[in-house]
């Protein structure tokens, strides 16, 4: 299946009616939007309305009820996670999924494990994959450690770093992967604003680099800054779409963050 924009290439990704029940809780009733090549496309709302759950669904952790998601045309919609990351679509999560008793380096060298769903057990007995791959994965490491001004802490235990420093380890270990669409689901939550005004600029380094994103975010004055354009969710469904500021206007969406 492909699907085209005003018949140029297609979008980097599309969903279309999508959506997820849990027996009678429909947590996506539905839900359409695009997220631009080359974008930060804001996903915003109130607690419970569905924002982790379709993120879940696009990174494949999730099996849709029904719908689709087109990925350059092509609709990926129940491929397991390991598939989808493999067409270079990397997650973080709303809590850190890092290994608390390995070092921050050795957490960046096993990452694609979690991303990709390769065997980590199967790499550990193989002497060989190791050796072809293990300079390649410190190199790339090594530089997303300078790069997000982590190097002194490199062989320190995830489990010791402050929570800013986990998100920060959070979006290494999914820039590891090589992503074309970085999925993140609340990557300043629980950060001090000093850490989470460096963690902007990274993501809009990344962004100037050419890597596309999905922001979940609940943090108005970020997502103005990061997002455009923005997509409001709640109860499941779309509620609006547009710059931040034409949001701000939308008495819709004031009605839905005073109700959620
Ligand atoms: N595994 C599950 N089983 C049952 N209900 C679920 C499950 N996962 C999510 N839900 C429900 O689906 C709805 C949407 O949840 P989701 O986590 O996607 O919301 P969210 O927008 O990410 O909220 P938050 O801002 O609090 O992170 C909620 O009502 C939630 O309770
Ligand atoms: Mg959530």
């Amino acid at each position: 299946m492909t699907s085209t924009v005003a018949g140029a290439q297609p979008a980097l990704l599309e969903v279309r009616d999508l959506r997820k029940s849990y027996g009678g809780v429909h947590a996506v009733a539905g839900v359409s939007f695009y997220a631009r090549r080359g974008a930060i496309t804001g996903l915003i709302g109130p607690n419970g309305a569905g924002k982790s759950t379709a993120l879940g669904m696009i990174a494949g952790a999730i099996r849709p009820s029904s719908g689709s998601i087109l990925l350059n045309g092509v609709d990926i919609a129940g491929q397991p996670s390991y598939q989808v990351a493999r067409k270079r679509v990397a997650r973080t999560f709303q809590q850190s999924s890092d290994f608390a008793g390995m070092t921050v380096l050795e957490n960046l060298l096993t990452a694609r494990f979690g991303q990709r769903g390769d065997s980590l057990w199967g790499a550990l007995a193989g002497r060989r994959f190791w050796a072809s791959a293990e300079r390649e994965l410190i190199a790339k490491a090594t530089d997303l450690l300078a790069r997000f001004d982590m190097t002194k802490m490199a062989n320190e235990l995830a489990g010791t770093l402050s929570g800013g420093q986990r998100r920060l380890l959070e979006i290494m270990r999914a820039l590891m992967t090589d992503p074309e669409l970085l999925l993140l689901d609340e990557p300043m939550a629980g950060v001090n604003p000093a850490l989470g005004a460096r963690i902007e600029d990274y993501l809009l380094d990344l962004q100037a680099g050419g890597l596309s994103m999905l922001m979940v975010e609940h943090e108005m004055a970020v997502v103005e800054r990061l997002c455009d354009p923005v997509i409001v969710m709640a109860q499941g469904e779309v509620l609006a779409e547009g710059t931040m500021a034409q949001i701000r206007a939308d008495q819709r969406v004031l009605d839905a963050y005073l109700v959620g």
